[in-house]
């Protein structure tokens, strides 16, 4: 935030800024995902809904999941929320009393660990590598499994480093004996090899997923969470309390979205691996080293220690000089000192004014 805020105030004083940083698709909301919100609210279908969310909605996404993942869900064990974030907020308040403890990443979307703090809850890091392709470690997680944990969070594709879990990886984790959370807002956005569901090999997880990253809906606000049965009655007490219900012409967006959108999802899927390519040729031609794959989301996670020790003081140095915005490792948890995230929502043509203005401020 202290980059996009200092970014915003070079931009005041005239300057271009190319935005690395971006965590949200430039690409406008599918037309039909517009007027399916717009037609609704014409409708007068402006009141609350069931505090799970439209039967139409809920209905719509259980059948996404069985179709692109096999996994039978019953729409009752679906809780649509405005946005991911607060589907966060209901699955750690549920789970955790204090002291408990959920296992994180590290690196990690940084939101993932204050969740679990903010709820009286102890995240507790794993360490994943680039030597290790940024894949978890499941026996690094046994190990810190003790009586107080409560769950282990996984993200794929993963913000920072775009890296998609492979298949073996979740199902180990599922075999944990402790309930996996998983992150599966970037689902869609793959562009090699497939991104899996948790579901698709234990019905004792969670799922948050939403349409912000690959509908390019992030300001609709709306996401859902799936959850076995015996959950759904107290996360639902706690949506009731506090969100009553996800926006009525919202969710009539998000059933065209899973409904219409298919081919616009695919054509922003398209542009975002043309993007991950010329971004993969320009960072390399640079002198930075990836030593691994990033096939989803639109982020790579850079190794800097050929650069500098202060992920904070190059962001803002490439900033000032160079008038590139990029987002510091550290923001991502103490293995995440040492890279910068380069996010490539941004146009060709920005990625290729970005790239040359960084070659300028390395020589
Ligand atoms: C990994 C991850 N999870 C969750 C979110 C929150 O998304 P939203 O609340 O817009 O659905 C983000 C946003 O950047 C994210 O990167």
């Amino acid at each position: 935030m202290d980059i996009l805020e200092a970014s915003q105030e070079l931009e005041r004083q005239g300057h271009s800024i190319i935005p690395f940083s971006l965590g949200e698709p430039d690409f406008q909301a599918p037309e039909c995902v517009k007027e399916a919100c717009l037609q609704a609210i014409r409708d007068n279908k402006t009141k609350y809904t069931h505090s799970q969310g439209l039967v139409e909605l809920r209905e719509a996404i259980a059948e996404h999941y069985f179709e692109k993942y096999r996994a039978k869900i019953h729409p009752d064990q679906i809780i649509v929320t405005p946005g991911t974030s607060p589907a966060f907020f209901l699955i750690f308040s549920t789970l955790l009393e204090k002291g408990d403890s959920v296992i994180l990443p590290n690196p990690h979307y940084p939101c993932d660990a204050n969740f679990v703090e903010f709820l009286g809850g102890n995240p507790l890091f794993v360490p994943v590598r680039e030597e290790e392709g940024y894949q978890w470690n499941p026996d690094r997680v046994k190990k810190r499994i003790s009586k107080k944990t409560r769950a282990v969070f996984i993200t794929s594709p993963s913000n920072p480093t775009g890296v998609v879990l492979e298949k073996e990886i979740i199902q180990k984790m599922c075999r944990l004996k402790i309930p996996v959370v998983s992150d599966e807002l970037y689902h869609g956005l793959v562009y090699e090899g497939q991104e899996h569901s948790v579901l698709e090999f234990t019905n004792e997880a969670f799922v948050v997923n939403g349409f912000s990253k690959a509908y390019a809906m992030t300001g609709f606000r709306l996401g859902y969470l799936i959850a076995p049965k015996k959950y759904i009655r107290p996360l639902q007490k706690i949506q009731q309390n506090f969100i009553i219900s996800a926006n009525s012409f919202v969710q009539y967006a998000g059933i065209a979205a899973l409904k219409e959108a298919g081919p616009d999802l695919e054509r922003m899927r398209g542009e975002f691996k043309r993007r991950r390519d010329l971004m993969l040729k320009g960072l390399l031609s640079l002198g930075f080293q990836i030593n691994y794959t990033p096939q989803g989301a639109f982020y790579f996670f850079v190794k800097i220690g050929h650069l500098s020790k202060n992920s904070l003081e190059l962001a803002y140095d490439m900033l000032q000089k160079a008038h590139v915005a990029v987002t510091p490792g550290i923001d991502f948890g103490s293995e995440g000192e040492g890279h910068l995230r380069f996010s490539y929502a941004v146009s060709v043509e920005k990625i290729e004014e970005g790239m040359e203005r960084l070659g300028k401020y390395l020589a």
